[in-house]
């Protein structure tokens, strides 16, 4: 593993960033006693922080972190007003990645989320969880207003959330569309992973945040460049969800803070395709008759033959083999665009175990 030579956010830039959150949510609590009289809205507002405080600062921020990050590495001495802005745009992503889990959570059946009960598990919350991702995901357009109206990008901004965001909405919708499948062989494909991934994980996780730095730092009109930097971001996103795919299955759940859910709700994850690709004829059989069922016993009969199949070395040799080639790939880019700034992203997930 080759080190970066990318700037890193400095320890003070890393706790404006933090600290920023709560100028957040005072800035959006303000706006709704200037803009909403009524009593009632109190109540709301209180609902709202509830769910802001619950949902969005307590990740890994992996997401919001590569908006300034990346806006470092472009902008070699960035003003503090706009160091601040891009923090806030930062929060802006992670605010987002709170209602896509929220709604996630939901159709996944999951337990636990970021070491807490998944938010609709909450006795007070339940399907109210669904009224809740639309108040996230708006907040995200609320936050933009506030703080970036008066910015010639503004706009710019508003329609790559919106655009990223339908994409992630197609995405969902096709893992969900798997979920549903029960024809393991015809449906659970390579080419099939690789399409849900894209437009589910690498679309939000990985080109959102980089972008919006990007037309920060006034490079967002440049289309080659864009194309370039969208592919190795979208290379990168699947190497993410690849490891997400290992980590249900095989990571630890006091590491990750949440319980796996693949088995049980039938996804099209990376380890299924493998063993698809792996299996004999009884070993299939043994797949079709377990995989995809709400029940300890099966779900384990599954996790025995993912062992049986080595999955885990499979995942070792694709996670070296994955490394490689983005490095590879990055060591290409031209040289307008700093490639150890990709370097250092890809950096921040591998061989991630949480
Ligand atoms: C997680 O995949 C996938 C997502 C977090 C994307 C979810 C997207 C939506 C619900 C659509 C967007 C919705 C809104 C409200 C903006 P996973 O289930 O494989 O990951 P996990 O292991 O973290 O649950
Ligand atoms: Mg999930």
């Amino acid at each position: 593993m080759i080190k970066s030579t990318a700037v890193p956010l400095t320890k003070d830039e890393l706790e404006e960033f933090e600290s920023i959150y709560a100028e957040i949510v005072e800035a959006v609590v303000k706006s709704n006693a200037s803009n909403m009289e009524e009593e009632e809205m109190e109540l709301v507002t209180e609902w709202m922080v509830k769910a802001m405080d619950y949902n969005i600062p307590k990740g890994k921020k992996l997401r919001g972190l590569m908006v300034p990050n990346t806006y470092r590495n472009l902008i070699k001495n960035p003003t503090k007003k706009n160091m601040k802005l891009a923090f806030v745009l930062g929060w802006c992503v992670e605010i987002l990645q709170g209602a896509s889990l929220v709604a996630d959570d939901l159709v996944d059946q999951s337990e636990t989320r970021r070491g807490q009960p998944c938010w609709y598990k909450l006795e007070d919350v339940g399907l109210m969880a669904v009224n809740d991702t639309f108040m996230i995901e708006n907040l995200t357009y609320k936050v933009l207003k506030l703080f970036f109206e008066s910015e010639p990008y503004y706009m710019d901004l508003v329609e790559t959330f919106r655009e990223i965001t339908f994409k992630t909405v197609f995405g969902q919708c096709m893992d969900c569309l798997m979920g549903k499948c029960n024809d393991i062989l015809g449906c659970f494909t390579m080419e099939r992973y690789a399409a849900i991934v894209k437009y589910k994980t690498s679309y939000y996780t990985m080109y959102l945040p980089v972008l919006v730095a990007m037309i920060m730092a006034g490079k967002g009109s440049d289309k080659e460049l864009l194309q370039t930097v969208e592919e190795i971001m979208l290379g990168i996103g699947y190497y993410f969800q690849v490891q997400d795919d290992f980590l249900d299955c095989f990571g630890n759940e006091a590491v990750m803070g949440k319980i796996g859910t693949d088995i049980q709700e039938n996804k099209c994850s990376w380890l299924v395709v493998q063993a698809v690709q792996k299996c004999n004829d009884r070993e299939l059989k043994c797949l079709l008759d377990n995989y995809g069922w709400n029940d300890t016993k099966k779900v384990e009969v599954v996790k025995r033959l993912y062992k049986d199949l080595e999955l885990e070395s499979v995942f070792e040799e694709y996670e070296k083999n994955a490394y490689i080639e983005l490095v590879e790939k990055i060591k290409q880019l031209p040289l307008e665009i700093p490639g150890e700034l990709f370097h250092m992203l890809l950096l921040t997930i591998y061989k991630r175990r949480k």
